[in-house]
């Protein structure tokens, strides 16, 4: 099927055929569950900007989901989404389902050990097992030169380069930063589900980890001491319920006790039914 001169396909064989008329070429690819936002849109100009073709999937993966998970109320609009990725100048746009890509009789999971331990893999324990497996197949099916990740699922973009290193994929994972409404709300499809007065109390993420931030600028360096004042900002918050928060290494995604040059800090709380990630990372200014 053509939209405009972007191409929608559910098909492989189709993919694959367009994917090798031009073997040489360089391809961007944004892997997505639509529901597009101004972040994924970022990541689509990125790709357009760096590559000669541009991919983008639209996928909601089942298998990174658990059952007890929002699976079923998933925000979806294809039509919208094409839209908007035509806009974007996207070439193709693979839109699988789940009998393609989960076929009757497949039993075969990509696993990074160590890097899905903490953090989001602490509290949804088989969601990387999910990302990594579908990622990979979308990683064969597009062969692309560069992929682009949003930072705001930042242990996502560490798993998937580990994945990438791991199993020798050809390409160049791109972290692009994480989108913000003017509030400083992080973009995510998820928020969606909020009602206005969760929206307005799911601002405690980004005001909570900004304070992180100075606490370490202003010389803080204790883990224990920065994840207390951060947890009681979102324990401050009525309508939040906090899952998680870290100061971690950046690379390895350990908890630490004192922070170096470097750390990540992250946190997961849910507003309502809604769980919301968001994370910003910190770095030693030079004097
Ligand atoms: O970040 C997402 O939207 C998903 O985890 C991804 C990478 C598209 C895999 O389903």
């Amino acid at each position: 099927m053509k939209a405009g001169d972007m191409i929608v396909t559910s098909s492989i064989p189709e993919l694959r055929q367009w994917r090798w008329q031009q073997p040489a070429a360089s391809y961007g690819f944004v892997p997505t569950m639509g529901y597009l936002h101004e972040g994924h849109l970022s990541l689509a100009r990125r790709a357009r900007a760096e590559n000669e073709f541009v991919v983008v999937s639209i996928y909601v993966n089942p298998t990174q989901f658990a059952p007890t998970e929002d699976l079923s109320s998933y925000p979806r609009d294809l039509e919208r989404d094409l839209a908007l990725l035509r806009g974007e100048g996207v070439d193709l746009v693979f839109a699988p389902d789940d009998a393609l890509m989960y076929p009757p009789g497949f039993q075969t999971y990509v696993t990074v050990e160590q890097a899905t331990q903490g953090l989001e893999g602490a509290s949804r324990p088989m969601h990387f097992r999910g990302v990594t497996t579908v990622v990979a197949k979308l990683f064969n099916l597009v062969q692309p030169t560069r992929a682009y990740f949003g930072q705001k699922d930042y242990q996502q973009s560490v798993v998937v380069r580990q994945m990438v290193a791991d199993l020798n994929f050809n390409l160049e994972v791109v972290v692009c930063p994480t989108v913000r409404e003017a509030d400083g709300l992080a973009m995510s499809s998820r928020n969606k589900y909020l009602t206005p007065p969760q929206r307005q109390a799911a601002t405690v993420l980004s005001r909570t980890l900004r304070h992180g931030l100075v606490l370490l600028d202003e010389g803080e360096r204790n883990g224990r001491t920065l994840r207390a004042a951060m947890q009681g900002m979102i324990e401050a918050e009525p309508l939040a319920r906090l899952d998680y928060i870290s100061v971690a290494h950046p690379i390895t995604l350990q908890e630490l006790e004192q922070v170096g040059d470097q750390a990540v800090l992250s946190t997961a709380v849910f507003i309502g039914k809604t769980r919301l990630i968001d994370n910003m990372l910190w770095q030693v200014r030079e004097a």
